[in-house]
């Protein structure tokens, strides 16, 4: 498979986000990636249902949506409405993890799980083959711009022994603190799709920040 580049839009410009929507569109990204806060699972709040419905009116790729909320499960249905692909819900706030997987997949969406940088990738073993992805956050989440935490690797490597021991057919996705420093060693412990929030959308040329990243990762 080849990897994927996804443009996490918390840090698009939200004054002008039709036009970085089709930055994304017209660039070798190859999902957007859409950050959902809700103040209580994590200390931000970013945007919800209509923001998402705008943003997938317009986007003509994958729509890889990761929530940072509590009780996922009541809004699973809402999320299928306005577009996700893809929906992942944090291990930290699902009790009944399992049964919040199934939902998602029965609703015709892909199921991915998140960790947060404190959470061991032993707690996935009982639920591996049944994910589609496992998003591996290398920095707390909340907040875009933050720095990229190095026990990140070991948890990719970790992951990925996971993973081929399970005969589980999860992709590895990292977020957090991306950039053209360590998106090759991330590549290479493993990672087949990786977030890029700021070092994308802060740079002078998204488009060509966004074709580095991408060859960075194609050898
Ligand atoms: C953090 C979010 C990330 C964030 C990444 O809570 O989940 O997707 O937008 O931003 P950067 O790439 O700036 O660390
Ligand atoms: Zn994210």
């Amino acid at each position: 498979m080849s990897k994927i580049i996804a443009p996490s839009m918390l840090a698009a410009d939200f004054g002008n986000l039709q036009s970085d929507i089709e930055m994304v569109n017209n660039s070798e990204a190859d999902w957007f990636h859409i950050d959902v806060m809700d103040g209580v699972f994590v200390p931000n709040i970013s945007f919800g249902m209509p923001v998402i419905k705008a943003i997938t009116k317009l986007a003509k790729k994958t729509m890889d949506v990761h929530l940072m909320i509590v009780e996922p499960d009541r809004y699973i249905k809402d999320f299928k409405n306005v577009g996700a692909d893809i929906l992942t819900v944090h291990y930290e706030a699902c009790t009944h993890l399992h049964k919040t997987i199934q939902e998602i997949k029965s609703q015709g969406m892909k199921a991915g799980v998140s960790l947060n940088p404190h959470t061991p990738i032993s707690v996935l073993e009982d639920i591996i083959r049944d994910l589609d992805l496992v998003l591996i956050m290398s920095v707390n989440p909340g907040f875009g711009g933050q720095s990229f935490i190095e026990n990140t690797y070991k948890k990719i490597t970790q992951l990925k022994t996971l993973i081929e021991q399970s005969n589980s057919n999860a992709i590895i996705e990292v977020d957090g603190g991306v950039t053209d420093k360590n998106i090759e060693k991330l590549s290479k412990v493993g990672v087949d799709a990786f977030v890029a929030g700021s070092f994308v959308f802060k740079s002078k040329n998204p488009t060509e920040t966004i074709s580095t990243l991408k060859k960075l990762v194609s050898n």
